[in-house]
């Protein structure tokens, strides 16, 4: 039986089982300085922004993003599951300059995409819309174990014993490391208000300009609209015995501030005293009306 499997502890770190398989077949992994790493928590904004990368890399070129699902067009690293090709399978197919995709903490990347100082667009969004979007995600995603309900699940996110640990971490680490690595960090909800100012700011990262009116179909192509439409974005093409789209679909709600229709009041309150507990050594804020 393939569905729900245990996570497992690597380096302490929880982690659905076959991913953690593939980070044995990662160890062979070569990163090139013309790799791009896209980098987040789960549930944060990477579908998003790997469709605007693969958009901006095809300089607005519909067709051709066109040609493959999001996952195998943006190889995402540790990605092992029965009957869909894994991410190092995908890698084989890709031809340079390449988009990658990644959730690991630190601890769990691998070394050569530091050493070749690989770009990174790592996305952040509000913990609780993640947790939200996450208690959705391990519904309708078999490979992780079941979440139980809601309460208990946000007490397992709170506790970091979720698939890739704590939240708290992976924001604060990743957002440490733009200090001494090219990172450009972004934000679910900047992109939300202003698509158009963050593509822009992506596109200066990366120095691949492109005119107006492409820019603007990007934004237009990426609409959550047109992506929970587009059968190459919205993982409808993933098997249901791995992902049931009749339980939760992939592409969901994509708004900010869907956690105040599941978060209780006393559960608000108690989430927001260990939030500033956990994020109290941290320089790195999110809008204050999350
Ligand atoms: S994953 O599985 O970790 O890679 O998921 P990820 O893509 O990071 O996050 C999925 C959430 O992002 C929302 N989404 C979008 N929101 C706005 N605009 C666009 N274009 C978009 N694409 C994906 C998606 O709906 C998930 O959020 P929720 O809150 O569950 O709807």
């Amino acid at each position: 039986d393939t569905s729900r499997p245990p996570l497992v502890s690597v380096k302490g770190y929880p982690l659905i089982k076959y991913f953690a398989e593939a980070l044995e077949q990662l160890k062979i992994f070569q990163a090139r300085p013309d790799d791009v790493l896209i980098s987040t928590y789960p549930k944060s904004g990477t579908t998003w922004v790997s469709e605007i990368l693969d958009m901006i890399y095809q300089k607005g070129d519909q067709k051709k993003c066109q040609r493959a699902p999001i996952f195998i067009r943006v190889p995402f690293l540790e990605f092992k599951a029965p009957g869909i090709p894994s991410g190092m399978e995908s890698l084989k197919e890709t031809p340079a300059p390449r988009l990658l995709k990644t959730h690991l903490p630190l601890a769990l990347l691998p070394q050569t995409l530091l050493d070749q100082k690989v770009k990174v667009i790592y996305v952040a969004r509000n913990a609780k819309d993640v947790a939200a979007s996450y208690f959705n995600f391990y519904k309708m995603a078999k490979v992780h174990p079941d979440p139980g309900t809601w309460e208990e699940f946000l007490e397992k996110f709170m506790a970091g014993q979720v698939s890739y640990g704590s939240w708290y971490q992976h924001v604060s680490e990743w957002w440490e490391l733009t200090k001494r690595h090219p990172i450009l960090y972004l934000f679910f909800e900047d992109m939300k208000k202003d698509p158009k100012r963050e593509i822009l700011k992506i596109t200066e990262f990366l120095e691949k300009p492109l005119p107006e009116d492409i820019l603007d179909r990007i934004v237009q192509q990426t609409s959550f609209k047109k992506m929970r439409e587009n059968p190459m974005t919205n993982y409808t093409t993933v098997p249901t015995e791995l992902m049931d789209h009749s339980i939760s679909p992939f592409m969901r709600k994509g708004t900010i501030g869907d956690w105040k229709n599941i978060f209780t009041v006393a559960q608000n309150e108690r989430f927001d005293a260990d939030y500033e507990k956990k994020m109290a050594g941290s320089d790195l804020h999110f809008h204050s009306e999350l």
